[in-house]
């Protein structure tokens, strides 16, 4: 069968359909556990979580499933040497934005105050408890760390959105790799080249990483119905990634005018942008995404350029200001049809099946 295939056999699950982890509060435990309950691998983004933080949700998502799931980290948290800004470079962040604060009607924010990595800590949480998988992105992990991970049973798999980043986590020794295609909803996950100058897309990636590594590959990006999951197999995936679709799903802690956002038109239009966090990432097309084009040299470090649009993020939550705002989403939006995680599943499961059926007859 098309879902029997050395993704499921590492994992230990039915079908080879991971659901996107997401960053940044958005995953929920109800997805996490509807997900692994279905046959799939749940993931929770847990990278602003603290270390007491992810103990907790990791509870609660062992009472909702017995099932693996997976839980996700950024092996880096900031690009700001020391944690701060210059005040000369936190002037020009404030300069490039105070229309957009001046029209919200709020003051702008003092600096934050110095970002310090939580990686380390919340490494060690992952030590103890112990989620079948554990997967990164934004780098690769040191020798000690993936044989412990080894030692205690934890799969791991890191992100690439190159060819050299394959063949760097393939001989760091992860388990598995995710060809992150330039399709994708969220952050790129760059960690050698600029992100910039990382945008291959899913099936080039899948095809370029399957020659030239061993491990098995997962694709993501630009999937979301039994077609993609068919021929992202058919170009030798072991599993597939869906980040976009189960977003837009009710059961992912995605806010509602978010959700309606990916099922509307304003989802046929999208853009990678710096201006709202500091790093890459693909969200619905914006007011303030395209007069930030070409703007980058402004903007502060991730995490600092995050913490600074905050209040305006709120401030246009507030007044339903939604041209200023990025709502994360990936090429795909467009073709997503389910809000029910469970259903979404399950159409995955049955037009892949459908598919591969077809072609017997
Ligand atoms: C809002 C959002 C947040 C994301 N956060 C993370 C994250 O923290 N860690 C990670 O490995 N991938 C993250 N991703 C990537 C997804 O896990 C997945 O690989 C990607 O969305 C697949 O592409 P698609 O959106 O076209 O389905 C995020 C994606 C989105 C849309």
């Amino acid at each position: 069968m098309w879902y029997n295939t050395k993704a499921t056999e590492i994992l230990d699950i039915q079908y080879p359909i991971m659901q996107g982890p997401f960053g940044g509060n958005l995953s929920s435990v109800e997805l996490v556990a509807t997900v692994s309950n279905a046959g799939g691998l749940g993931g929770y983004g847990a990278y602003t979580l603290s270390p007491q933080e992810i103990v907790a949700v990791d509870k609660q998502i062992k009472a909702a499933t017995n099932k693996p799931y997976n839980v996700n980290l950024w092996v880096s948290d900031t690009d700001a040497p020391d944690g701060t800004v210059s005040d000369e470079e936190y002037n020009r962040v404030k300069n490039l934005f105070k229309p957009y604060f001046d029209e919200a009607g709020i003051s702008l924010p003092e600096k934050p105050v110095p970002f310090k990595s939580r990686f380390e800590n919340q490494l060690q949480v992952i030590f103890d408890i112990k989620p079948k998988v554990f997967s990164f992105m934004f780098g690769t992990l040191s020798a000690d760390v993936l044989e412990q991970c080894r030692r205690l049973g934890i799969k791991t798999i890191g992100a690439a959105t190159t060819l050299d980043e394959a063949i760097l986590l393939e001989n760091s020794g992860v388990d598995m790799i995710i060809a992150s295609g330039f399709e994708a909803g969220g952050h790129r996950p760059s960690f050698l080249a600029s992100a910039e100058s990382s945008t291959t897309g899913t099936f080039v990636l899948l095809q370029l990483i399957k020659e030239k590594v061993k491990v098995p590959v997962i694709a993501a990006g630009g999937i979301a119905n039994g077609k993609g999951v068919a021929a992202a197999i058919a170009l030798g995936a072991s599993a597939v990634q869906i980040g976009t679709a189960f977003l837009a799903t009710d059961e992912s802690n995605a806010l509602p005018i978010h959700r309606l956002m990916l099922f509307s038109d304003a989802a046929k239009y999208t853009t990678l942008s710096r201006a709202f966090t500091g790093r890459l990432g693909r969200g619905l097309t914006s007011r303030i995404a395209k007069d930030m084009w070409e703007k980058e040299k402004a903007f502060i470090p991730f995490p600092l350029q995050t913490t600074f649009m905050s209040p305006l993020r709120k401030a246009a939550l507030d007044q339903e200001k939604w041209d200023m705002i990025l709502f994360w989403g990936g090429q795909i939006a467009p073709i997503l049809k389910h809000t029910k995680a469970s259903e979404l599943m399950q159409s995955l499961i049955e037009e892949t099946t459908a598919y591969f059926d077809g072609l017997k007859t």
